[in-house]
């Protein structure tokens, strides 16, 4: 043999299913980990795939298994234990080996490490990598940047593993730098709204309507045959239904009410308040996600306020008005994390193609949906255009606002937290709104500060009466 086909460090859950996906689809993989015991578990556990493998302890003989030029995969955790293992690896690599960071990094440090291999004269790419487990095992949604020529290198391997959507690789060359992680950490921000959405739902059926859990689970069962067709409201129905086979009661009962987080949908946040991109939904599930981990001050305030009913009334909300508010809301999360995407083509001038970000997340990533095809439809259309605005999500949005009105107030009135549905209603209100109070912001700002203002009816920058006022005084 010349070499394997590829390498990859890291062989935690994403880089053992990953390197079995490859060598699944014919490929010679040669791996390593830093913790060298793990590599003949990982190479027991291949089973049948066994001899695509080449299990390397040392770094150097894992560089010379591989055939030239080499192209190397990292699945190691994002930040720091990144950076190491380049400084390790580097050295030992010739100019045009190729380094491909597949974990969940920052885009900015992507950006950083791209254009430091660049000054050397060595490829990188930094490819983001959806699905989970399952799917990096048997088709995740891949999301790449970096420089094209590399990207053209390594697609036949990864269109080979990538999950396919009508045969098509869900696996899309995003831009330079840091494009695919950014579209991955966008990816994410959606992610943990889709999920704040359905979670809220599944409150307002819990405490609102007194369902089980598995009434629940029956209920998003039902809502994943229509619109809302989704991997997120499938697991959700599963999740709901499922049994802990130890007490016998529903595993939904039995999970502490505290989520955690690994940074990427506060990522989305941060880079969306950087780009001037208005994304409330993502903002309002990075936040829900932030108040159930303070638990012990939520518990607190439960027994100070002892607010105990928090019952919607008698035929206040319908099971159907909870779907169109997750239609609607999801619609409207969605045109927020295109806008994000908009915002920051421009800003890096990466060129993203919006059409093809929506089919790379038909298969294979969490947030796939049946929504992704007509949303690519309209952004082949007009990839600037907010996604709200379009003609088909004109109409989907209309057909649905009312049923994530109701929901929205119905639960706030009873007493029912509600941040995502709330803050996708109060984003369509604004954007439907041909003046808002900004005015108000507008003269608050130049009375305190003199910074100006525009006028409606004359050009240029002006002051209110007040400024002399008050100066002189
Ligand atoms: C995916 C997921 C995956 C993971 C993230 C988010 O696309 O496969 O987004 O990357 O679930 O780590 O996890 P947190 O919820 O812990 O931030």
């Amino acid at each position: 043999m010349s070499g394997a086909d590829i390498g990859l460090i890291g062989l935690g859950t994403m880089g053992a299913m990953l390197s079995m996906n490859i060598a699944d689809n014919g490929f010679t993989v040669a791996v390593h980990n830093r913790t060298a015991s793990r590599i003949p578990e990982f190479l027991e556990k291949a089973g049948s795939l066994a001899p695509k493998f080449t299990g390397c302890a040392d770094l150097k003989d894992f560089v010379t298994a591989i055939a030239k030029p080499r192209s190397i995969i990292l699945m190691v955790p994002a930040g720091s234990a990144t950076d190491q293992q380049i400084e390790k690896l580097r050295p030992l690599l010739d100019d045009d080996d190729l380094i491909i960071d597949a974990g969940n990094a920052n885009f900015h440090d992507t950006q950083r490490r791209s254009s430091e291999a660049s000054e050397n004269g060595h490829p990188y790419l930094g490819i983001g990598v959806s699905g989970g487990a399952e799917g990096a095992r048997f088709g995740p949604s891949i999301m790449g940047g970096g420089e094209k020529s590399a990207w053209d290198r390594v697609s036949p391997i990864l269109n080979a593993i990538a999950a396919k959507y009508d045969g098509a690789p869900c696996a899309t060359y995003m831009g330079p730098g840091g494009a695919g992680h950014f579209v991955k950490t966008v990816h994410n921000g959606i992610e943990y709204a889709d999920m704040q959405l359905i979670a809220e739902a599944y409150g307002l059926m819990r405490d609102g309507m007194g369902m089980t859990a598995a009434e629940c689970g029956d209920v998003f069962a039902n809502w994943d045959k229509g619109p809302l067709k989704s991997y997120l409201i499938e697991i959700s129905g599963k999740v709901a239904s499922a049994i802990d086979p130890e007490t016998s009661k529903p595993v939904l009962d039995i999970i502490l009410d505290r989520a955690g987080q690994k940074g990427t949908g506060r990522w989305t946040v941060i880079e969306s308040q950087m780009l001037g991109s208005a994304v409330p939904v993502i903002e309002a599930a990075v936040g829900a996600r932030n108040l159930s981990a303070a638990r012990d001050l939520r518990l607190e305030g439960a027994a100070s306020y002892g607010i105990k009913d928090r019952k919607l009334p008698d035929g206040a909300l319908s099971l159907d008005e909870i779907e169109q508010a997750l239609i609607a809301g999801k619609v409207l999360c969605y045109a927020q994390g295109f806008d994000l995407l908009s915002k920051a083509s421009e800003e890096y001038d990466w060129s993203l193609p919006m059409a093809p970000i929506a089919e790379v997340w038909r298969e294979g990533c969490i947030i796939r949906s049946a929504m992704l095809s007509d949303m690519s439809k309209a952004l082949d259309k007009e990839p600037d255009q907010n996604l709200a605005l379009s003609a088909h999500f004109k109409k989907i949005i209309s057909d649905n606002i009312d049923g994530l009105r109701k929901t929205a107030v119905a639960a706030q009135i009873a007493g029912l937290p509600v941040p995502a549905l709330g803050a996708a209603l109060a984003y369509f209100d604004t954007l439907t709104t041909e003046r808002v109070t900004a005015n108000m912001l507008q003269g608050q700002r130049d009375y305190f500060g003199a910074h100006s203002f525009e006028r409606v009816d004359k050009d240029g920058a002006h002051h209110g009466p007040w400024l002399n006022q008050h100066m002189t005084t």
